[in-house]
């Protein structure tokens, strides 16, 4: 097969972690007799140096054109005196919008060579973590009206939260889907005690349930979330929550898995053109010190291989590389426990090929 991948190296460890992953891609290219071609789309504070502005017209379109997107991470401190339109994060909310990408799958799974790394108690980690975070992305407080005025003298500062009915139901499908496919539970997370938005995504998701009745749906509020996430992870399978709240608890959900450096995700829309990355930032503290762990973002080069390309095997050989790589004790810093061996971000790149 022929496919042409966007590469968004980005800023800080992103190109780094971004050069591993791609060796890795090339590897299972080799392996497996298929032609990537990536195309470089520079994006974030590396655009804004380079072209004034996060997102560039030749970026954007190369996106659009390609059959997936790969990107490390963006943003930094460098660009935090950007003035709110042209911050880094800017071109990726623009870069989501633009690819329709509503739906982003965070898995939070615990690694059986990695619970040592787990920071719950030891009882609470024996129960197992596995469960899938499912975030709608272009929609909510990040893309409604932002406003900042002057009122008597003083600053105020408004942001729209908003959803309709037919974003809620699309993002809710693919949640009970995922459902379907691992353990039949859909935890729908809202603020419906406050929030006309929740109260909509609540009355939306449980009609879509009628749809799968196969599927146990329960609801609960997004502060009671937060406190069952690190209390009793082991009752969550598939939680579907919208954007601002899905941004918090994903963060959360791969913390407490003891290795955020691991865990990669997708952004998708409808067909198969889907953005895949770590879900970690981009580190600028070990920017360039081959200290970074590039493991989250092959995972997601992994991730990619399944669901845009539909190449099923090749995914799981890059999974299985990663499994060997750990069990033979090869660790980068985040995830150094006891008495593994370490290494930088390239070396557990070519451990991870070699493997493939
Ligand atoms: C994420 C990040 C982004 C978000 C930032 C960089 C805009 O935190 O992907 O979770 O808030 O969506
Ligand atoms: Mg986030």
């Amino acid at each position: 097969m022929n496919q042409t991948i966007a590469v968004i190296r980005g800023d800080g460890i992103g190109p780094e972690i971004v050069g591993e992953a791609l060796g890795v891609l090339d590897a299972v290219a080799a392996k497996f007799g298929h032609t990537f071609t990536y195309k470089e789309a520079p994006m974030g504070g590396c655009a804004i140096d380079r072209f004034g502005v996060p997102l560039p017209e030749e970026s954007l379109a190369a996106c659009l054109a390609a059959d997936s997107v790969l990107l490390g991470a963006v943003g930094g401190p460098k660009w935090d005196g950007q003035p709110p339109v042209n911050r880094p994060e800017r071109g990726l909310l623009r870069l989501r919008e633009a690819m329709g990408l509503y739906t982003n799958v965070r898995p939070a799974r615990m690694f059986a060579d990695l619970a040592a790394a787990c920071p719950l108690r030891a009882d609470i980690a024996a129960r197992g973590i596995d469960f899938v975070v499912v975030r709608e992305l272009i929609g909510g407080v990040y893309f409604g009206q932002h406003t900042t005025t002057e009122i008597d003298g003083e600053q105020k500062a408004v942001d729209i939260m908003s959803y309709t009915e037919h974003e809620i139901r699309r993002v809710a499908r693919v949640a009970f889907q995922m459902a379907r496919k691992r353990r039949r539970r859909v935890t729908s997370v809202d603020k419906a005690n406050v929030l006309d938005t929740s109260r909509l995504w609540r009355k939306t998701v449980t009609a879509v349930a009628e749809e799968y009745p196969d599927v146990e749906l329960l609801h609960m509020y997004v502060d009671n979330a937060a406190m069952q996430i690190v209390r009793d992870p082991g009752q969550f399978d598939v939680i579907v929550t919208e954007n601002l709240f899905g941004d918090i608890l994903s963060d959360e959900a791969s913390q407490i898995t003891g290795s955020i450096g691991m865990i990669p995700s997708s952004s998708m829309g409808e067909g198969t053109r889907g953005m895949y990355e770590p879900i970690h930032g981009s580190a600028p503290d070990i920017a360039g010190q081959d200290k970074a762990n590039p493991i989250g973002t092959i995972l997601a080069a992994a991730m990619m291989l399944r669901y845009s390309f539909d190449m099923e095997t090749e995914a799981g050989a890059v999974e299985a590389a990663v499994d060997a790589v750990l069990k033979e004790g090869w660790r980068c810093g985040d995830i150094m426990q006891g008495g593994g061996t370490p290494v930088g971000c390239r070396e557990m790149g070519r451990l991870i090929r070699e493997r493939i």
